[in-house]
């Protein structure tokens, strides 16, 4: 746990690993991210990496693996039917969860895809704490409805409570009971929920969720792509956790959920995905899908020395010395913003630090799209890239109308294991430093905007000449700095 300073004012999070590979970063001049971010239509996805000085777009795909999972690529035993990797792979998976059955699939939304297309039919519903962009993309393509039953405390911009991805669990009942349990394909309640925060649900109420759909005899799936941070949040916040081991809580959950899926991305520090149960008979009812999308049972689309990574992340999932680093940078970033008076998502989650942009922009209307705007305004401030988490990751209604936000966030992901201290330190001083000239950040509208998941290809303009004027400031206060 957290390394105390003899000086308190000395007090930071210590990173209990040492880095041995490094990359080489490039700055460039305010000038040349203005063109760069134009010409990425003033989607941060567009940016090429090279322009970029701290790549904060995702936490996924992009964590820093450890020496033991280099090394245990190159023991990958590669064949396409029967691989020793896999046989690894499920071991890791039975230490971590406890389970014994195995679903390998490329990535989190893989998994979505093969959960939609076994359970979710035209006219049911799916009910889930809050949704994740490619889990709604995949229900609604099958014909199906998502309804998110978050407690009304994960809505709230500023709050202390601990745990603010909880269900709320008289609404559960309530819509399981007016839907009729027939007709929800399932419940899914998604760990550190992603567009929220990274805001974590407590164990308690995993718990007591699995428990109401076991009554109802509906279908209870976790999301455990993000769970490592919610473990770490379950151990230092809940109190029945504090004495359980990280093990103990990853398989009390198992116990309980019918299915588990997880986006290797994240859980693990690698990438790929699989989807776990300790019931065989779940599991055969989605396996004749892994071979049709994915791959054959015992590869599913990912690349053995992959494979091998994710057993040996899998195992350090289970290590508070490593789940630790994430939430500990990013509550030391979200304080630092917080005490410069930048309205922040709080408590600090999992994942990384979240701009609240409604008021960082008051007059910014949904419609301008204020959170992809900041994010623009931040990659022409200091190369820092962030994602929107607003209306823009939003998918319009059936009848064409925009769907606004609730909360309209650009997220500045932490990757895990990563960055150092002095570079969070300068990614909040440029945020600062945007904060303090916010008057000057305009709005966007659309130049090209795709019908599915429009964030990750879909191109804006600025509205006037605010990314001018920004430049122009920037160079006013640091001079030639880059
Ligand atoms: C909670 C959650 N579920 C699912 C996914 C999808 O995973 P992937 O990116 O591996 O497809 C993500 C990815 O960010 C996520 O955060």
């Amino acid at each position: 746990m957290a390394v105390k300073f003899y000086q308190s004012e000395n007090q930071v999070p210590l990173e209990m690993h040492k880095v041995r590979v490094v990359q080489k970063l490039t700055l460039l001049p305010v000038e040349q991210r203005l063109k760069c971010i134009q010409e990425a239509g003033n989607n941060t996805f567009l940016l090429q990496n090279k322009d970029i000085y701290m790549d904060m777009l995702t936490d996924s795909g992009v964590n820093a693996m450890s020496d033991k999972q280099t090394a245990a690529m190159h023991i990958a035993d590669d064949s396409y039917a029967g691989s020793e990797t896999f046989n690894r792979y499920k071991a890791a998976v039975k230490e971590v969860f406890g389970t014994d059955y195995l679903l390998p699939a490329h990535q989190g939304r893989a998994c979505e895809n093969i959960l939609a297309e076994a359970f979710v039919k035209p006219g049911k519903v799916a009910i889930m704490n809050f949704h994740f962009t490619t889990t709604k993309a995949h229900i609604t393509r099958c014909g199906g409805e998502v309804l998110e039953l978050v407690a009304k405390k994960g809505l709230l911009p500023q709050s202390d409570d601990p745990f603010k991805g909880d269900f709320d669990l008289e609404e559960l009942k309530k819509t399981i009971e007016a839907y009729g349990p027939e007709n929800v394909a399932f419940v899914r309640v998604e760990s550190g929920t992603n567009l929220i925060g990274g805001q974590p649900v407590s164990l308690e109420n995993m718990l007591a969720v699995a428990d109401i759909c076991h009554n109802y005899g509906v279908l209870s799936v976790l999301d455990a792509s993000l769970l490592q941070d919610n473990v770490y949040f379950m151990k230092t916040r809940e109190a029945q956790c504090k004495y359980m081991t990280t093990k103990q809580i990853y398989h009390l959950l198992a116990d309980k959920m019918d299915i588990i899926y997880f986006s290797a991305r994240k859980l693990g520090f690698a990438r790929g995905g699989g989807i776990t149960s300790h019931n065989g008979a779940l599991i055969k009812s989605m396996m004749e899908y892994i071979p049709l999308y994915e791959g054959f049972l015992t590869y599913g689309g990912i690349d053995v020395r992959t494979i091998e990574s994710i057993t040996e992340g899998l195992y350090e999932s289970l290590d508070m010395d490593y789940i630790s680093h994430g939430p500990e940078f990013i509550a030391y970033l979200v304080k630092e913003l917080d005490d410069y008076g930048v309205p922040m998502i709080k408590p600090a989650g999992g994942l990384g630090a979240h701009l609240n942009c409604s008021e960082i922009v008051p007059n910014l209307p949904h419609n301008q799209y204020p959170a992809a705007a900041v994010g623009a305004a931040l990659y022409i401030a200091g190369g820092i890239r962030g994602m929107e988490r607003g209306t823009v990751s939003e998918q319009r209604e059936p009848d064409g109308t925009e769907r606004y936000a609730e909360l309209e966030l650009l997220r500045l992901a932490l990757p895990r294991r990563v960055f150092t201290l002095s570079q969070v330190k300068y990614c909040a001083d440029r945020v600062k430093w945007m904060w303090d000239n916010r008057e000057l950040i305009g709005g966007l509208q659309w130049v090209e905007e795709p019908k599915v998941l429009r964030f990750f290809f879909g191109r804006m303009k600025e509205i006037g000449h605010w990314q001018e004027d920004l430049v122009c400031k920037f160079r006013e206060d640091f001079g030639d700095s880059l």
